[in-house]
């Protein structure tokens, strides 16, 4: 008999313990740099509102409906007249639903143009969904365009204005931290206006399927003070650094003799091309090949020599067949365009 307790007991603790790790896993989901539940921005604050709001009612409905579960099972079909179960059907089916979707459907609709609306907004960043990365376009205040990728900065507090668009198949932006999703659609451009209330990095992700690759397009969100912010894009501006080194210098030269040149741009340099990623300061940014990889030579050289396996259908050809020195070289020289 003891034996038979102190098992249940053993039993019921481990199973609690485990109801604990699930819990305690859940919990940990929703906060970190990719969580909607944990916002750094007032258009995610809004969103996560509404979410909570949602989740209340759920609650609360389904305990009304397990109370008349209950309910039902326990009384006697003799009590109900036709006419009071009438009622019951009109008010919980069609009254009930009626009153709290159309709540629901307003609060939600009051939401949506404070997500989108330009007022206040004082910068204007272009994000193209490519297959599979991010063309971004930053403006100097002359409205010159400076050409990035896979990587967003903002200053902290400051409203920004995002324009949104893809050249060939459906993409849909979102940093889940900072706001809502919006796809990216060919043909039109979409807005998304962003207000980050913290510093801090975040994960923006492709939400809409898009292709083999979609699940590896990622980009990394920086949310800075704002002098930091403006010190990063007034150096983002700048044409490319120089090689420095011998090795650089050789990268520099296997870089535009195999014919890179055509797809990406070096501004400052003879590479000009618009199809691929611009690379001027590639080496100064947080991840490689749209959130993937680690920034670090090893991986440039990797992705280089691997494109294909790494990215599946990416339009980047491999270039593994090149020898290992001058795979080396272009990794030290790409690391290097800080
Ligand atoms: Cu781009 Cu999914």
């Amino acid at each position: 008999m003891w034996f038979q307790l102190s098992n249940d007991i053993l039993r019921a603790s481990q199973w609690q313990r485990g109801f604990c790790l699930v819990l305690a896993a859940l919990l940990a989901a929703c906060d970190g740099r990719q969580s909607a539940l944990d916002p750094a921005g007032t258009g995610a604050e809004s969103i996560a509102t509404l979410f909570w709001w949602m989740c209340g009612g759920a609650l609360l409905i389904w305990a009304a409906v397990m109370a008349i579960t209950l309910y039902a099972t326990q009384a006697h079909p003799e009590e109900h007249g036709i006419r009071s179960a009438r009622w019951l059907i009109l008010g919980g089916g069609v009254i009930f639903p009626v009153v709290v979707l159309t709540g629901l459907l307003i609060y939600g609709l009051m939401l949506m143009p404070q997500l989108s609306s330009s007022e206040d907004v004082s910068m204007r960043v272009e994000v193209s969904g490519e297959q599979w990365w991010w063309r971004v376009r930053y403006r100097t205040d002359e409205g010159e365009a400076i050409d990035l990728a896979n990587e967003i900065r903002l200053p902290v507090g400051q409203r920004v204005a995002f324009s949104l668009t893809s050249p060939d198949v459906i993409h849909s932006f979102w940093i889940p931290s900072l706001g809502g999703k919006v796809d990216m659609i060919p043909g039109r451009t979409n807005q998304l206006v962003l207000e980050p209330t913290r510093t801090g990095s975040f994960r923006g992700a492709c939400a809409e399927y898009c292709g083999t690759s979609h699940a590896l397009m990622a980009f990394p969100v920086v949310v800075m003070e704002t002098a930091a912010f403006d010190e990063w894009l007034a150096q983002q501006a700048q044409p490319a650094q120089e090689p420095e080194s011998a090795l650089q210098r050789q990268g520099q030269h296997a870089f535009l003799s195999n014919g890179c040149g055509a797809c990406h741009r070096v501004r400052g340099t003879e590479a000009d091309g618009t199809v691929g990623p611009d690379l001027t300061h590639v080496g100064s940014r947080l991840s490689l090949a749209a959130g993937i990889l680690p920034a670090d030579i090893d991986a440039f050289q990797r992705w280089i020599g691997h494109t294909g396996e790494i990215k599946p259908d990416v339009r980047m050809p491999t270039f593994g067949m090149l020898p290992n020195d001058q795979l080396t070289a272009m990794a030290h020289y790409l690391k290097g365009l800080e």
